[in-house]
């Protein structure tokens, strides 16, 4: 890739109520990359070059919410499954707007082999985007995640923890294991990381009632990994991040700590809103 084309080349765009600076290169038409802003149907996603054209395309555009199928509603939170065979020109745009904010990753303009899930928060004039994560139909690594974004105008509010669980709770319907593709952005493994804390923070402190407490091993590497469907290898990473697992005595071993219950409280607290699993709709296809 040269350094040409990762440099910003579109200067703000519109998107529903919002007004986002972009943050890197995304391949729009050339004749797009001159104007001050451009225009983004929040529904569809179709880019315009004018508020006119915008205007225009709103009386034709009957859309209130992404295309695809919504599988997950509770309160204002919806997830809609977009199959990037079925929806391409959405799916397309949603990876030209998504490029906007990734800098690392290959934009794939064949969007056939993705699915797009895409959270979105309802009010009355309709079902506006927040965020979304592609992944895979089939993945060979077992990546759940391919990539996730957060828009600016909705990141650091928790949004993003939300989009990860619910990508975990997809993977513990297809009785998998899964972990986020590869590299990962700054921001990308700070929330990831902060997730799977939280996560298995969460399992050891309810399985502590279970056994008693400072039992070593009270749940093995293998069933945490069962239990959230995180990866084994992002199980010991965060354990071992969290100073939760040891060398000891010739082998590793789980130390339940005792300030395993502030950490918890911590995190909980950071995870007020939840994905609640019997509002998701959804079976694998295989
Ligand atoms: N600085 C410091 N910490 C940050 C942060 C920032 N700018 N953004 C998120 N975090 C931390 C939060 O503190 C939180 O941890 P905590 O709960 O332990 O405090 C955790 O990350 C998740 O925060 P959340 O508010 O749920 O994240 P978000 O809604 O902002 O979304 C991303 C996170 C990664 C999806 C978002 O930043 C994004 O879309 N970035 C651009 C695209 C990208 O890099 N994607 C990942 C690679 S594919
Ligand atoms: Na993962």
């Amino acid at each position: 890739e040269d350094a040409l084309t990762r440099i910003r080349n579109i200067e703000l765009i519109e998107l529903g109520k919002h007004r986002i600076q972009p943050w890197y290169f995304s391949p729009y038409p050339q004749q797009l990359t001159k104007l001050p802003v451009i225009y983004i149907c929040e529904f569809c996603l179709k880019y315009l070059k004018s508020a006119t054209c915008l205007k225009r395309h709103m009386t034709k555009c009957h859309l209130k919410h992404p295309p695809g199928n919504e599988i997950y509603r509770k309160e204002n939170i919806s997830f809609f499954e977009i199959d990037g065979r079925k929806n391409k020109p959405y799916a397309q745009n949603l990876c030209l707007l998504a490029k906007l904010f990734l800098d690392h990753k290959t934009l794939y303009y064949d969007t056939d082999p993705f699915l797009f899930y895409v959270m979105t928060e309802k009010d009355d004039r309709g079902f506006h985007i927040v965020g979304f994560f592609s992944k895979e139909k089939e993945s060979a690594e077992e990546y759940n995640v391919a990539c996730i974004l957060v828009l600016p105008s909705y990141q650091k509010r928790g949004y993003g923890r939300l989009l990860i669980e619910f990508s975990y709770e997809l993977s513990k319907c297809e009785g998998k294991t899964g972990s986020p593709e590869k590299p990962l952005s700054d921001l990308g493994l700070l929330s990831y990381r902060s997730f799977w804390a939280a996560t298995i923070i969460e399992q050891l402190m309810h399985h502590k009632e279970t056994f008693p407490s400072g039992e070593e091993n009270a749940l093995s590497i293998s069933q945490l990994s069962q239990l959230t469907s995180i990866r084994k290898e992002d199980v010991i990473s965060t354990l071992q991040q969290l100073n939760l697992y040891k060398y000891y005595k010739g082998q590793y071993v789980m130390v339940i700590s005792d300030d395993m219950k502030e950490m918890y409280e911590k995190s909980s607290k950071k995870m007020r809103v939840r994905i609640d699993p019997q509002y998701l709709k959804w079976t694998p296809k295989d």
